[in-house]
């Protein structure tokens, strides 16, 4: 059964909720099914399955380590080499991490901080940003962007509203709403996350001093301060967005590029509150597949990768050319757009406002998006099915890749 067809959408209708096990419906696009996409063969991929494939699919040196790893079995049940190998690149990479816990998905990584964020501080309030999505653990479905937006449930239902207001939510790149939040709440929140660049609600950056500013009013309250990077870890540079911008947070939550493509998470940082966890200390979190033999080769296949081939300011000129097309076909055309980048990471809006808050995005046509989207995939460019999701661009796409990709884009934009 070919990957997306019809043959396995109409099954997957009758015996998965919405035929999808995640965010991958097309609804918020169009009701044109996937399998309608173009029977190229090839398509230029700009979704990497939602962020881990930075290699593209199927790199041949993540296959063999994947290999050379079930050669020794799939799970254990007891540490493994594996791990301690990821845990010192991890440690390597972000010097903020001076101890890390591993686990399954990037949900387990930020629900397991914030737990221990609760546990060390003894406080139960939290912060996050509207538009942020951290994964779909209770306390942080509000206000969540990602597919919950996308489908039209940021406040998803069936989470009970004890858990809801112990969340406070704020506006993004907002200090005066920082201000009032720890104003109101004194000596009473226990951490802040945040996706330091965000990339659920579309790719929106940091206004200048914003994290600067996070970082200075959370120690000043003895607030634990959470930088979700699940997705821009080892994506923004190898350091993530904290290497980029010089800020160190308290906790930082890793995933996806971390598993090459395999089930994978984890969270680390200051070794006085890390030491917090069990068996240690009070704090309780474990999974039976945590430090997946497979899934750590896997990610440390592709972390090796990136250390070899310190794609950063390649992917960041590929970023730039795409940026450019677009902004210079939309004035061509008169059409309002925003696109937001930073290295292999890019966001179109059809929108004059600059977009630098969930409000801001919302001004986005996303209707025109989903005809934009369309009009791409039929030319075999791939662009993530929602107008809330980032762009992600990977070290398999080449000069000649991202030229047709490009001219796509181009010609995509002069048809609507
Ligand atoms: C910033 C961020 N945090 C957390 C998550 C949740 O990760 P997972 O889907 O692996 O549970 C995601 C998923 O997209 C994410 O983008």
């Amino acid at each position: 059964m070919p990957i997306g067809s019809s043959e396995t959408l109409f099954p997957a209708l009758q015996l998965i909720p919405g035929g999808v096990n995640s965010r991958r419906a097309f609804r918020s696009v169009t009701t044109r099914r996937p399998g309608d996409a173009p029977s190229r063969g090839e398509l230029i991929d700009f979704v990497g399955t939602w962020g881990p494939a930075i290699h593209g699919h199927n790199h041949p040196r993540i296959k063999a380590a994947i290999a050379a790893a079930l050669e020794q079995g799939t799970s254990f049940g007891t540490p493994n080499p594996y791990e301690v190998e990821m845990a010192e690149l991890i440690v390597k990479f972000f010097p903020s991490i001076q101890k890390v816990r591993m686990c399954n998905s990037g949900t387990e990584a930020t629900m397991s901080a914030i737990r221990l964020a609760r546990g060390f501080t003894r406080r139960d309030k939290i912060i996050k940003f509207a538009g942020c999505y951290h994964g779909h653990s209770d306390s942080l479905l509000i206000k969540a962007g990602s597919g919950a937006l996308t489908h039209g449930n940021p406040d998803s239902a069936g989470v009970p509203a004890s858990f809801a207001q112990e969340t406070v939510v704020l506006p993004y790149n907002d200090r005066a709403a920082l201000d009032a939040a720890f104003a109101a709440n004194p000596g009473q929140i226990a951490c802040v996350i945040i996706e330091a660049y965000c990339g659920n609600v579309g790719f929106i950056m940091p206004d200048a001093g914003y994290l600067a500013y996070l970082r200075e009013i959370t120690a000043k309250h003895g607030t634990v301060l959470i930088f979700d990077e699940v997705m821009t870890g080892f994506r923004i540079a190898k350091g993530g967005v904290q290497e980029r911008e010089r800020i160190v947070p308290d906790l930082t939550c890793l995933g996806k590029i971390i598993g090459g493509g395999l089930p994978v998470g984890a969270f680390g940082g200051r070794a006085d509150i890390m030491d917090h966890l069990a068996p240690l200390g009070p704090v309780y979190q474990a999974g039976t597949l945590s430090g997946n033999p497979l899934a750590m080769a896997a990610g440390i296949a592709s972390l090796r990768l990136l250390e070899e081939l310190n794609p950063y300011a390649q992917l960041d000129r590929l970023g730039r050319q795409l940026r450019d097309t677009v902004l210079a076909a939309c004035k061509a055309k008169g059409l309002p757009v925003q696109v937001p980048q930073c290295g292999s990471m890019f966001s179109i809006f059809f929108t004059a406002t600059p977009v630098r808050d969930y409000a801001t995005a919302l001004t986005g046509d996303a209707k025109l998006f989903g005809r934009f989207f369309h009009a791409c995939l039929a030319q075999g460019v791939y662009l993530a099915p929602s107008a809330y999701e980032a762009g992600f661009i990977s070290t398999a796409h080449d000069g000649a890749a991202l030229d047709r990709a490009c001219t796509v884009l181009n010609a995509a934009i002069k048809e609507l």
